[in-house]
């Protein structure tokens, strides 16, 4: 439900981030409709905004369209627009072929492109304008996510009243990948304009702290960093928390720690619970042919989601005869993403060549041995598939957190299930009581997917009933709370170094 209200207030919370919780769409027909945006930032921020009244800063996903602000099931929105020319340099370019496969392990290789760092920088300005128009005296707004890194400190300049939060929901990688990015510090000066820079994992953190060491040469004192401030600056007495440090030097404090994101489990426990889902479950498992191991994968089809890595290992086991496609199907879902970028393109083919092959190799006229879905789907069909998994095969090479194995969780009222958890995603910090993997090593994964096949019901529950704990006491609305919390904190010269 999107009406036509103009969001032109000054709002005390504002979220910004590139994408916003629903995607313009324009049929044929020229008719245009709004969707739900795919990707785990949308997932976890969807319900904080619900909670809150402050609006929503970002890209509706369609090039050369200005939209006027609106509402959206609850949500107030302010659409910034994007040049087509825009979209391929800032987006597809500078965020989705540079930063993201750089920040994921150069997994990929990263591209870089100076025309494609002017446009980021271009666009990071134009965020960072729309959220200070929307912004009250005194502010929160809260950056999100590697395609906005500039946005802090160019809010802080035209916007020094405010507190400004960032979230990173990627890794932050190690030194010695970050450094090759040619405007390594231009980044670290735009991160470090926020009051509080989130990250998922402890390890993200200290990558970061590291890398404003190495290049700034600042000094950090565990999650604090101490950013050196002018004397001669007329702005330097309306800077937050401003100390003096054993250098008998000015410094603003930053505080830069992690903040592990999770979704809203009790949505997905309640959906999990209704009798047209759980319905729906035992209709896929009969579509399937009631194979005695339904096992599932859910991605963005994104070559950093480890879904070759885990087809490898399925294909190698029932070449092998250990599993017989009688007895088990692996569903794949891969939600259509990014399709323009060419290292995006490449693994489709990729991925949809291997299915073929596997399938054509070992399914029979009754049994599939992959069903393979190109397609995103709404949460409830979402639901019935992880109540139809027995095991969940969460595989990434590297990922910020994962949602899709706290959904896993959080859906399995039943207590049963098993997570397979690759150990380079996020998650695997919390959820020790997975089947953690590493994804690279082909001959463990088949044997962990064995192990999973074979656990017997009471490991099942024993392990899923400790997962469920985690997942449900630590879920959104208490991550959005102890980062706003932090900033808020933060603004009061206070920095919290770990959890209440
Ligand atoms: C990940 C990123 C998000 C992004 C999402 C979908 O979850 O962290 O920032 O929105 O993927 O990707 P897209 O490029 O379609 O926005």
């Amino acid at each position: 439900t999107t009406s036509e209200t103009a969001a032109t207030e000054a709002y005390e919370l504002v979220i910004v981030s590139n994408r916003l919780p629903v995607d313009r769409v324009v049929d044929e027909s020229g008719q245009a409709s709004w969707r739900p945006s795919p990707g785990g930032l949308v997932t976890a921020l969807q319900p904080v905004m619900r909670a809150e009244d402050g609006v929503w800063v970002g890209w509706a996903g369609v090039a050369d369209e200005e939209i006027e602000p609106f509402e959206a099931d609850g949500i107030n929105i302010l659409p910034v627009a994007l040049s087509e020319q825009e979209l391929q340099e800032y987006y597809e370019g500078f965020s989705n072929d540079t930063l993201w496969p750089l920040y994921h392990d150069v997994i990929a290789q990263p591209s870089y492109h100076r025309e494609w760092w002017e446009s980021y920088v271009q666009v990071n300005r134009r965020f960072a304008d729309a959220a200070a128009g929307a912004a009250a005296h005194g502010a929160v707004v809260w950056v999100h996510d590697y395609q906005l890194q500039l946005v802090p400190a160019m809010l802080r300049e035209v916007r020094p009243d405010l507190v400004i939060g960032f979230f990173n929901h990627i890794p932050f990688p190690p030194y010695g990948i970050y450094s090759q990015l040619p405007w390594r510090r231009q980044i670290i000066d735009g991160l470090l304009g926020a009051d509080v820079i989130g990250f998922q994992r402890v390890a993200d953190a200290g990558n970061f702290s590291r890398a404003v060491r190495r290049l700034k040469g600042y000094e950090t004192r565990g999650p604090i960093i101490e950013v050196p401030i002018d004397s001669d600056d007329p702005e330097a007495g309306s800077h937050r928390h401003v100390t003096t440090n054993r250098h008998g030097g000015l410094v603003r404090t930053v505080l830069a720690r992690a903040f592990p994101i999770s979704i809203d489990a009790e949505q997905y426990q309640s959906l999990a619970r209704r009798p047209d889902i759980r319905a729906r479950a035992a209709e896929i498992r009969e579509e399937l042919g009631n194979p005695e191991t339904i096992m599932l994968g859910v991605d963005r089809l994104d070559y950093t989601k480890g879904i070759g890595h885990r087809l490898k290992a399925f294909g190698e086991l029932l070449r092998d005869g250990r599993i017989d496609v009688e007895d088990v199907t692996l569903v794949q879902v891969a939600s259509p993403s990014r399709e323009r970028v060419e290292t995006y393109r490449q693994l489709r083919d990729e991925i949809e060549l291997t299915v073929g092959r596997i399938n054509g190799d070992y399914a029979t006229l009754g049994h599939t041995a992959v069903a393979y879905l190109h397609h995103g789907y709404p949460r409830e069909e979402m639901v019935a598939l992880y109540l139809a998994a027995d095991v969940m095969l969460v595989t990434a090479l590297r990922d910020g957190m994962n949602l899709v194995a706290k959904e896993y969780v959080a859906t399995r009222v039943d207590e049963d299930g098993v997570l397979v958890l690759s150990e380079f995603a996020g998650a695997s910090d919390e959820l020790r009581q997975a089947l953690l993997i590493n994804p690279h090593d082909i001959e463990g994964l088949k044997d962990t997917i064995l192990q999973a096949i074979a656990m017997p019901k009471r490991d099942r529950v024993r392990r899923m009933r400790a997962l469920r704990k985690k997942v449900l006491t630590n879920d959104v609305a208490r991550w959005s709370a102890s980062f706003l919390d932090a900033l808020t904190r933060s603004a009061h010269g206070d920095h919290p170094l770990q959890d209440p």
